[in-house]
């Protein structure tokens, strides 16, 4: 079988009940399935753990009996899971689920930047390459990327990459002046701060959720601003029936299943009225890509060995820092 496109591009042989087979695959293989809040609800609903990108690196660190780790989410989630796991068979169903994020940080130009800049300490989100965190002194996820901030002195010289927005965001709640890498992600910079403000308008009593990947007009427009979950938990707390939700449109199965009594609003984009944001990259993943990823255990992460252990100390430096 290969993997030329991928994915493995095989079909579900007819009649098969794909939910129970892949419950069976999980277990006969000894396969846990990591998922993001973005990936589709099916996937959520399939999956060992859920979580947001700093709940999957932490449960992937814990992982001991598994043989298989699926990641269903992108493919630096995958990478993440890998350098945590380098024993383990980590699969990802499709490798083509990347993301704009980490793409527009290329490491030969973040590496001419960090030596532009010798006596900075190097915070990279985890939306980054394993070549970007090779250059990198600690990651951070938008779930403790404050409090990894906050543990270094005041006057420590940081360059923050790729994210200018949680760049911006995290300058502006601390007093720093973190120099930022000018990368962005293609689907929360596409969250209008005017058509939030309308919502509002007809939703009065609504709070607003805003991830820190927006750009900063709308962090001022929000009641709560945090992680995928960070925002979960804000929702559940939160005595508020009605909730503005300005992330990735995926998080919603998970707030609408924890708060069933609750309205979950997704904001619309600055192009579209009635749509909400998905990322086309987590959308990739699929229950068919799942269940032919555990049957023929591909597309495998590999990690170049050179590069592996200097990915993996910035991760693990987060780690112990959370
Ligand atoms: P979280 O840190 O909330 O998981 O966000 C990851 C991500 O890719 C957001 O776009
Ligand atoms: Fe990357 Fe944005 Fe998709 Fe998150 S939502 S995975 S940052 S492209």
């Amino acid at each position: 079988m290969t993997v030329e496109k991928g994915y493995v591009d095989a079909p579900v042989p007819d009649g098969v009940d794909i939910v129970a087979e892949i419950r069976r695959l999980k277990k006969e293989k000894q396969a846990v399935v990591l998922a993001h809040y973005y990936q589709s609800g099916d996937i959520q609903d399939i999956a060992d753990h859920v979580g947001d990108s700093l709940a999957m690196a932490q449960y992937a660190a814990t992982l001991r009996d598994a043989k298989i780790i699926v990641v269903c989410g992108v493919h630096f989630m995958g990478e993440t899971a890998k350098l945590l796991c380098p024993d383990k068979k980590v699969l990802i169903p499709d490798t083509n689920a990347g993301c704009s994020l980490a793409d527009s940080c290329p490491p030969e130009a973040f590496e001419a930047f960090v030596k532009a800049h010798p006596d900075h300490t190097v915070v990279s989100y985890v939306n980054t390459s394993v070549g970007v965190k090779a250059l990198t002194d600690i990651v951070v996820t938008s779930g403790n990327a404050r409090k990894v901030i906050d543990s270094l002195p005041a006057d420590e010289k940081i360059i923050f990459g790729p994210d200018r927005n949680l760049g911006n965001y995290i300058n502006a709640q601390t007093g720093r002046r973190m120099l930022l890498w000018d990368g962005a992600c293609h689907v929360h910079e596409l969250f209008s701060a005017e058509k939030i403000a309308a919502l509002k308008d007809r939703h009065p009593e609504a709070r607003v959720l805003v991830h820190p990947e927006c750009k900063r007009p709308l962090t001022l427009l929000a009641d709560c601003v945090g992680s995928t979950a960070a925002l979960l938990k804000y929702a559940q707390e939160n005595p508020a029936t009605e909730f503005i939700v300005a992330t990735e449109s995926g998080i919603l199965h998970e707030m609408r299943r924890l708060c069933p009594g609750k309205t979950f609003i997704p904001a619309p984009p600055s192009d579209s009225t009635c749509g909400c944001n998905d990322c086309a990259f987590m959308k990739l993943i699929t229950m068919e890509k799942l269940y032919n990823t555990l049957r023929y255990e591909l597309p495998e992460i590999n990690i170049d060995p050179a590069i592996a252990d200097r990915a993996r100390r910035p991760i693990d430096c987060m780690l112990e820092l959370s």
